[in-house]
């Protein structure tokens, strides 16, 4: 596949150089074109180096579509650097620890009992539907539901509202049954050990980590809430899936960079501000909103930023490949990162 038989607009802007002027190639006559990205960055130096935007979806879903521009200067850079160290178990266990209620809390006492019951009540319903939902192909795998749901959901009484959260959306059955296949950051940390590269992370796990926790409760709450209901109304029927994870591979895909990053429909995050809430609900998810945007975007970017400069400081002979989220996707899927640490201990 080719993003020219891929895109539905790539039949209106027929390239004269065909697969050659994909993405990073000779731009297209289409007006959208203009939106479109390589998702690669090159930083001018001697020797170069690259940012490249990934994204935590199964990577034989996107491997075919990456340029083959992007290819070549991953296979070249000596160094190659994620937002954390993936193949590292302390990054996977910080992870972990950070999404625990403190002082051995449990949900239970935590949430308003009405919550946590339709929260269980949630989670039962799913793992009754899991077995329905995987693949054959998941199956030919060994991998079976009740290890997937522990795998997803163990442990889930124990965690933050706000980790249940992100849990709870990522239990869609699109979601499942992308199981069992690396991630595209976790193939190219894989590849690059396997490629004896140097690896390296700019991000520590807290730094990911807090400021997810420092929503306060009434803020948790709303979200857990609207989270909810979201995935009740889905259950019900009465709901179209807002988002899936289908539609951000899409984006990625055709390179449609503005989508993937500012969309929140592709983003897997919830949509609490474009829902009908009433006024002060409105002003609730605006303040969600704004917080996540500042906390996982701004002042991230800020930091990593300072970071990939003083690395290609220090090392001016060293070419680099940095490999980032490509978006707003990146920010809310830590919990893929979690799952990353399971995939990696063979539990997927
Ligand atoms: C949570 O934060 C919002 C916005 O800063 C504030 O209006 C609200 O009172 C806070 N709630 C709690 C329980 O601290
Ligand atoms: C959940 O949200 C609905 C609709 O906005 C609201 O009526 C209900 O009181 C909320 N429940 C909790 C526990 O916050
Ligand atoms: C949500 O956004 C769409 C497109 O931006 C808009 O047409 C729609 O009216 C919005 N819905 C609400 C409830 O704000």
């Amino acid at each position: 596949p080719t993003r020219d038989s891929w895109c539905p607009w790539a039949l209106l802007a027929a390239s004269p150089r065909g697969a050659g002027a994909r993405r990073g190639g000779t731009p297209l006559s289409s007006p959208q074109q203009g939106e479109l990205n390589s998702f690669l960055w090159t930083i001018r130096r001697d020797p170069p180096a690259y940012l490249f935007g990934t994204i935590h979806v199964p990577y034989t879903r996107v491997w075919d579509f990456i340029p083959d521009n992007s290819k070549a200067a991953f296979h070249s850079s000596s160094s190659v650097y994620f937002e954390l160290d993936l193949t590292d178990p302390y990054t996977i266990s910080g992870l972990a620890s950070c999404q625990m209620l403190p002082h051995g809390e449990n949900l239970q006492d935590v949430l308003p009992r009405e919550l946590y019951r339709r929260l269980k009540r949630h989670l039962d319903y799913i793992k009754l539907m899991l077995p329905h939902w995987m693949t054959p192909d998941q199956r030919g795998k060994g991998l079976y539901a009740d290890y997937l749901f522990n795998a997803i959901a163990g442990n889930w009484e124990r965690k933050r509202p706000v980790w249940v959260m992100l849990m709870v959306n990522s239990l869609t059955e699109t979601d499942i049954r992308s199981r069992g296949v690396p991630v595209l950051d976790l193939y190219l940390a894989q590849e690059a050990e396997r490629m004896k590269k140097k690896t390296g992370a700019v991000e520590r796990v807290e730094e990911q980590c807090h400021p997810l926790n420092g929503l306060n409760f009434s803020q948790v709450l709303f979200a857990l809430n609207q989270t909810l209901l979201q995935h009740e109304s889905l259950r019900a029927g009465s709901l179209q899936a807002p988002y899936t994870t289908e539609d951000l591979i899409k984006h990625y895909n055709c390179g449609d960079l503005n989508a993937v990053i500012f969309n929140h429909d592709t983003s897997q995050v919830p949509n609490f501000i474009n829902t009908t809430l009433p006024p002060h609900e409105q002003v609730t998810a605006q303040e969600i909103d704004s917080y996540f945007r500042q906390e996982l975007i701004y002042k991230r970017n800020e930091r990593m930023g300072r970071r990939v400069m003083s690395l290609l400081r220090e090392n001016r002979d060293k070419s680099f490949f940095f490999a980032f989220g490509a978006g707003m996707a990146r920010v809310l899927l830590f919990y893929s990162i979690t799952m990353i640490g399971s995939e990696m201990f063979g539990m997927l």
